[in-house]
């Protein structure tokens, strides 16, 4: 195969290529300053705005179907204010539910950080049992409801799908079920050149930190804050600012330059990787963010509980199951430098200052350079999808 007809089959080339020609942190140079209204990370009116106008609509991804490997895996967790269930059922099919008894309203399955597995979904309160496709088999005492009709009484299910291995639904049960494929736009094809379908689970953190979930999705949209407030872990094996963003509708794609960019020029461009000669990044709109590590992957999810609360959710993806215990701790031991060190003592930790000197009622308006363009990108999409809902105004004139 000729190296021309290598270089268009790879999609990561004409990335690479523009990255190489960055002669220094001057990344999409011709953007300008903007401001931000900092009321949109504390506004309760903008919060319930988007509650309703992007996390009651848009898809979410809500996890990786590996991490429900087995029939009759369950994981219950409350996201964006709904006790939800994901299952795969006894056909191996994944599907989610409002975690709420059709009788009263009970959880049939208590939050827990982890799966549970069971052959059934019986309720605490009364005992009605559903099985794990959400069809209502078993009723305690049953001539107590004369009208009762099964087949009108099975578990709410939400419309959801699953694609590049990721569980993706719409916490809307009067809406149809997402098209992925088309959601994504040119990031789809992206995902499954990465493979992420044959990805799996290996390990997850979810807590709820004391910010507005949009704060740490502009802590994951820019580099210039990497080589100084990571000086001591992740900084020195980036450079500093020198990136490349692209968007695609609401989405953001950013390839980040590592410190040694300059050895890419001796690699034959076929062999370019975004996980090995630099850091890519997907910001799927609105809330998951796919970071490429050199060999996994961090899926973040930011699910909203209150303005100024998120659940965070970070979950590592291997490209295959460990192989041996020494593999298991070497993985291991990245996630706990990422997740804990990185993520939370430093990013996080950031956050929720930010958010505390939020409160003050100044008026505070933040201003975003132009190495905080993916940022400012962020916000219109944000007050876009909003439109009239999107109350404060996101950039006050001046
Ligand atoms: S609320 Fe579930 S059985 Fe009564
Ligand atoms: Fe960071």
């Amino acid at each position: 195969m000729s190296e021309a007809v290598a270089e268009l089959e790879t999609p990561w080339q004409a990335m690479f290529q523009r990255l190489l020609a960055e002669p220094g942190p001057r990344a999409e140079a011709a953007e300008p300053e903007t401001r931000l209204d900092a009321r949109v990370y504390h506004d309760p009116q903008r919060y319930h705005a988007e509650r309703s106008h992007l996390f009651r609509r848009l898809p979410l991804c809500l996890g990786h179907a590996d991490q429900l490997r087995e029939p009759g895996s369950i994981l219950a967790r409350e996201i964006v204010g709904l006790p939800l269930l994901l299952v795969r059922d006894a056909q191996g099919e994944i599907g989610v539910f409002l975690n709420a008894c059709r009788h009263r309203g009970a959880r049939l399955v208590a939050e827990d950080s982890s799966t549970c597995q069971k052959s059934s979904l019986v309720c605490p309160y009364h005992g009605w049992t559903y099985a794990l496709d959400g069809t209502l088999v078993a009723v305690p005492l049953r001539e107590a409801f004369p009208t009762l009709d099964r087949a009108e009484r099975g578990l709410m299910r939400l419309p959801s799908t699953v694609r590049h291995g990721l569980i993706w639904a719409v916490l809307d049960p009067q809406l149809p079920e997402p098209d992925i494929a088309r959601y994504l736009g040119p990031i789809d094809a992206e995902l499954a050149a990465i493979g992420l379908g044959q990805h799996r689970f290996f390990r997850q953190n979810a807590v709820r930190r004391a910010t507005n979930w949009k704060l740490i999705v502009d802590a994951f949209m820019e580099v210039y804050h990497v080589k100084r407030l990571h000086s001591g872990t992740i900084g020195p094996f980036f450079s500093d600012s020198i990136a490349i963003a692209d968007h695609f509708g609401p989405h953001q794609r950013m390839l980040v330059a590592r410190d040694q960019l300059g050895q890419l020029r001796d690699q034959p461009p076929a062999q370019w990787h975004p996980q090995l000669h630099g850091t890519m990044v997907h910001l799927i709109f609105p809330n998951t963010i796919l970071i490429y590590h050199p060999d996994y992957v961090s899926h973040l999810g930011m699910f909203p509980t209150a303005p100024n609360e998120t659940l965070f959710v970070h979950t590592m993806l291997t490209p295959d199951a460990p192989a041996d215990e020494r593999a298991k701790a070497h993985w291991d031991r990245s996630f706990d430098l990422i997740d804990r060190q990185v993520f939370h003592d430093e990013d996080l930790t950031v956050c929720e200052q930010i958010q505390r000197g939020l409160v003050s009622g100044f008026g505070q308006d933040f201003l975003l350079g132009r190495f905080e363009s993916n940022v400012r990108r962020f916000h219109e999409t944000v007050a876009k999808a909003l439109g009239q809902h999107g109350a404060p105004p996101q950039t006050p004139p001046g």
